[in-house]
C-alpha cells in the first residue's frame, strides 16, 4: 500500500513541476508567476482543491507522444475568497506554451460547468500560446466549447479574466466574454492577429506592446478594465473587485461591517463647486468624500476618463457608482463614455448591485467624428441599459444636467428610484449660452453696435440662467424628489439605499431583449 501512496506522492509532485524547472525559471525571468504560485496568492491559504491533475493530452503526432505532461497545461480547481468558493483555472505557460488542447479544454468546461452548478464565480488565469498547433481544429473546438459556457454563464456567476502573458487569437475572445478583464503591464498582451500577421496583412510595423499590450487596452480600447503592475496586484485586485459582488445572479453582494459615520457632514461638498460653471472640478474628490472610508475601486480608470465608473460601498453595502467627471472634456458624454458606463450599469443590474449615480454633463460630444461612429447607437446603450436596470438606482445631480444626458444620466423617467440635486444643479434643455443663441439669434443679428450686442447677450443669458439653470424647475415637477445640501449626501444615499432594499421591479417576459450593439 504504501508503494501505491508513494507513486501517488510522487505523481502529484511531477504534476507540480509543470514543465520543469528550467522552463519555470525561464517563466520567472520574464518577471512572471508560475500558475501554481499565482493560484496561491489568489486564494485563502491552504483552500485550493485542484481536479485533473492526471490529465494528459491524447496526441499521438508531432512525436507528441514522448512529451506528456500531468496536467497537460492548465491547472484548475476550487479553492476560496475570503471565505467564500470560487472556481478557477489558471494556464501554465511552462507545458507547451501554456497551449490550449482538447483534453485541456475540458478541463476548464469542467471547472465551468461546476462553477454553474453551484452558483460561485469563475476566474481565468490567461498566460497561453493559443491554440496548440498540432491539435489542429480539436483546439479550435475546445475554444468554442469554452465560449458556449461563458455566454451562458454571463450574466448567472460572475466572470474575471486576468491577462497575465500571451493571449493571442481566438483566445482573446473567452476574456472579452467575461465581465472584468485585467492586464500585467508589460508582461501580458492580448490580440487578434500578432505583430508578424499584421506587418504580413496591412504593412503596418508595430510591436506586441504597441499593438495590445496592457496600457493600450487599458486606454484606448476598453479591453482591459484594470492595469496592475506586476502578477501579484494583478492577483489581488481579483480578490478585491469579487468582494462587491454576490457569488451568483440569484444572491445579493456581501455586506460588510461599516465603521465610518453615516451621518457625517461635509462642508467641503458646500464648497466643491466652482463658482464659474466652466471650470471643473475633480468627481473623484466627491466620491472619496461620500463613500464609506473614502473607498472607491475605479473600473476604466484609464479609458474614457469623462465618466467615472467603479464600485464603493455605503454603510458597507457595495454599489455600483456612474459619474460624469467634469475634468475631462467637462464630463461630456461621447461614444466611449457611453460604453463603458452601459457595460458596467448592465453588469450591477445583471448581479443585484445597486447603482448611485452622479450627473454633471453638458450634454453629448458633438461633431461629425461622434456621429459617423455612432453616437446615437452607443448613447443609447447607456440610455437602454439605466432604463432596463430593476436594481434600486439613486441620482444625485451636482451640477449640469442638460438636453439628452439628462434623460440618459438615469432620470427619474428611466425608473430612477430616488432622484435629488444639489442646490448648485442647472437641470435643462441646454446652457444659457446655446439657449440665447437659439433663441435670440434674429434679435442678436439685428444689433450692429459690438458692446451693444454684447450687453444684450449678457442680460439673455442672465434671464435665462435666472429661469432654467437651477433645480426647482425639475424639482416642480416632481423629476428631483428633493433639493438637498450638498453636505449630507452620505446620509441622504445611505437612507436611499436602506429604502430601497427590498425594492421590487420587473420587466416584461421576452426571449432576450434587443439592445442597440
Ligand atoms: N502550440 C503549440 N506549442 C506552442 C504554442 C502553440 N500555440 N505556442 C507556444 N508553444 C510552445 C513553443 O513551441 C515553445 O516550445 P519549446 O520550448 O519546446 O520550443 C514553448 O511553447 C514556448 O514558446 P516560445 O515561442 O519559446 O515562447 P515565447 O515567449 O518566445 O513566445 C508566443 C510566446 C505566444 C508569442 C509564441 O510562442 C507564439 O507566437 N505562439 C503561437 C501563437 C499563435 O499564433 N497561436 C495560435 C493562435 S489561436
Amino acid at each position: 500500500n504504501q508503494d501505491k501512496i508513494n507513486e501517488l506522492i510522487e505523481k502529484r509532485a511531477k504534476a507540480k513541476l509543470g514543465g520543469g524547472e528550467k522552463r519555470i525559471d525561464s517563466q520567472h525571468a520574464k518577471g512572471k508567476l508560475t500558475a501554481r504560485e499565482r493560484i496561491d496568492i489568489l486564494l485563502d491559504d491552504d483552500s485550493f482543491e485542484e481536479f485533473d491533475m492526471f490529465v494528459t493530452h491524447r496526441t499521438k503526432s508531432f512525436g507528441l507522444d514522448k512529451q506528456i505532461f500531468l496536467s497537460d497545461g492548465v491547472v484548475t480547481g476550487h479553492g476560496t475568497i475570503d471565505g467564500r468558493i470560487v472556481y478557477l483555472f489558471a494556464q501554465d505557460f511552462t507545458v507547451f506554451g501554456g497551449s490550449l488542447s482538447e483534453t485541456y479544454a475540458l478541463k476548464i468546461c469542467k471547472v465551468m460547468d461546476m462553477a454553474m452548478k453551484i452558483g460561485a464565480p469563475i476566474i481565468g488565469l490567461n498566460d497561453s500560446g493559443g491554440a496548440r498547433i498540432q491539435e489542429g481544429v480539436r483546439s479550435l473546438a475546445g475554444y468554442a466549447e469554452i465560449f458556449q459556457r461563458n455566454i451562458m454563464a454571463s450574466g448567472v456567476i460572475p466572470q474575471i479574466s486576468s491577462i497575465l502573458g500571451p493571449c493571442a487569437g481566438g483566445a482573446v475572445y473567452s476574456p472579452a466574454l467575461t465581465d472584468f478583464t485585467i492586464m500585467t503591464e508589460e508582461t501580458s498582451y492580448m490580440f487578434v492577429t500578432g505583430p508578424k500577421v499584421v506587418k504580413s496583412v496591412t504593412g503596418e510595423v508595430v510591436s506586441a506592446e504597441q499593438l495590445g499590450g496592457a496600457k493600450i487596452h487599458s486606454t484606448r480600447s476598453g479591453v482591459s478594465h484594470f492595469l496592475a503592475k506586476d502578477d501579484e496586484t494583478n492577483l489581488l485586485l481579483i480578490r478585491k473587485v469579487l468582494s462587491y459582488m454576490p457569488s451568483n445572479n440569484l444572491e445579493e453582494a456581501p455586506i460588510l461591517s461599516c465603521n465610518d459615520p453615516i451621518d457625517r457632514l461635509e462642508d467641503a461638498l458646500n464648497e466643491i463647486i466652482p463658482e464659474n460653471p466652466n471650470q471643473p472640478y475633480d468627481m473623484v474628490d466627491v466620491i472619496s468624500i461620500i463613500t464609506d472610508n473614502g473607498e472607491f475601486t475605479e473600473v476604466h480608470r484609464n479609458y474614457a476618463r469623462n465618466i467615472c465608473v467603479g464600485f464603493a460601498r455605503f454603510n458597507g453595502r457595495p454599489v455600483g457608482i456612474v459619474a460624469n467627471q467634469p475634468k475631462y472634456y467637462a464630463g461630456v458624454l461621447d461614444i466611449d463614455a457611453s460604453r463603458k458606463a452601459a457595460r458596467f450599469v448592465r453588469f450591477c443590474d445583471a448581479f443585484n448591485i445597486p447603482i448611485v449615480t452622479l450627473v454633471d454633463v453638458p450634454g453629448f460630444l458633438p461633431g461629425t467624428g461622434q456621429e459617423y461612429g455612432g453616437i446615437i447607437l452607443h448613447g443609447a446603450k447607456l440610455l437602454y441599459a439605466y432604463g432596463e436596470a430593476t436594481v434600486p438606482k439613486v441620482t444625485i445631480t451636482l451640477r449640469k444636467s442638460y438636453g439628452g444626458a439628462h434623460d440618459v444620466m438615469s432620470c427619474k423617467q428611466l425608473r430612477g428610484d430616488i432622484n435629488y440635486a444639489w442646490p448648485t444643479a442647472e437641470i435643462a434643455v441646454m446652457g444659457a449660452k446655446g439657449a440665447v443663441e437659439v433663441l435670440e439669434g434674429s434679435n442678436i443679428r439685428k444689433i450692429e453696435d459690438h458692446s451693444e450686442k454684447e450687453d444684450y447677450i449678457q442680460q439673455k443669458e442672465d434671464e435665462y440662467t435666472e429661469r432654467f439653470a437651477n433645480p426647482y424647475q425639475a424639482a416642480k415637477y416632481g423629476f428631483i424628489d428633493d433639493v438637498i445640501e450638498p453636505r449630507n449626501t452620505r446620509f441622504r444615499i445611505v437612507r436611499a439605499l436602506e429604502l430601497l432594499q427590498n425594492k421590487k421591479d420587473v420587466n416584461p417576459p421576452k426571449k432576450h431583449s434587443n439592445i442597440p450593439l
